[in-house]
């Protein structure tokens, strides 16, 4: 992988990079389409990264289908598809970690300890390997968006990390690897989420500025209207990801709820008038 960035960059070609788990959707190649857009070749990863899920996760049932994965990355006209072996990231011997602080102790980093640490340990060793120039996340992960940007600042990575929108289904479910797992039933339900950040958005919009009303008025939804239990609703800086104590300004309203053992995420940024 090394080699060929550097032959590519010799031949001063840009490379852009979109970092994946696997089984793919419309969201992961919405991120090859930004990245290709803005560079020269583009590298898709896919790698199920151990490190950043905890023992009572889901890594051993994390969907794969590599066969159907590359055959999307050749349709979208990725130029290379890097599938590191698990053993060969983590050799037995392997004992660094990357972490950021502060913004890894909110939202999914206080539901998931240790996550945020695979996720950016993962990403600065697959940024030294495909040495990309730009690198693109979805903001349907805006925590680990605004983590990553925050590492590559903080350890002067020369890379540009571009954050591109969240693509949803036709009913405003997050498109989502984890939404297979969903029974026929979970899966109509999980449509709530969005229309519940819409319903927060339209009382902001109306004047609500005490973010309590806010969250309760999408719980009382979610309660409601679906058997998912919540994990957290939260309207936080977008900046600090600290919970914010009057409405004002940009501020994002994030959410995790949990379908049985199924943990979905969602998020949207609004614009206090
Ligand atoms: P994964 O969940 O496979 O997501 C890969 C990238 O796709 C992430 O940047 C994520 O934000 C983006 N993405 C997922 N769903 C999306 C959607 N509906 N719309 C737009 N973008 C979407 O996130 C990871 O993998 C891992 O943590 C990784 C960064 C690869 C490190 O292991």
């Amino acid at each position: 992988m090394q080699a060929w960035a550097d032959q590519a960059r010799a031949g001063a070609k840009r490379i852009g990079f979109v970092p994946t788990m696997g089984y793919l959707h419309e969201g992961h190649l919405s991120l090859v389409r930004v990245a290709k857009a803005r560079s020269d070749v583009v590298v898709a990863s896919i790698f199920v990264n151990p490190l950043q899920f905890s023992p009572t996760e889901d890594l051993a049932r994390y969907p794969r289908d590599f066969d159907r994965d590359r055959a999307m990355l050749v349709q979208e006209g990725v130029d290379v598809i890097f599938y590191p072996e698990a053993a060969e990231m983590y050799p037995a011997d392997f004992t660094t970690s990357v972490q950021v602080s502060k913004l890894t102790d909110t939202l999914c980093g206080r539901s998931r300890p240790g996550h945020f640490q695979g996720v950016t340990t993962v990403v600065a060793k697959l940024f030294t390997c495909v040495k990309p120039h730009l690198a693109v996340f979805g903001s349907k992960d805006a925590q680990q968006a605004l983590v990553i940007k925050r590492m590559a600042r903080d350890l002067n990575f020369d890379i540009e990390i571009v954050i591109a929108p969240t693509v949803r289904e036709p009913d405003g479910l997050a498109m989502s690897s984890r939404n297979s797992f969903l029974k026929p039933l979970e899966r109509q339900q999980a449509a709530t989420l969005f229309r519940a950040l819409r319903h927060a958005e339209e009382l902001i919009a109306l004047g609500e500025r005490l973010p309590q009303k806010v969250i309760n008025a999408i719980s009382d939804m979610i309660v409601r209207e679906t058997s998912g239990a919540i994990d957290y609703v939260a309207l936080v800086d977008v900046n600090t990801l600290q919970d914010v104590k009057e409405i004002r300004g940009q501020i994002l309203i994030a959410l995790a709820v949990f379908f049985g053992k199924t943990r979905l995420i969602d998020n949207i940024l609004v614009q206090a008038p």
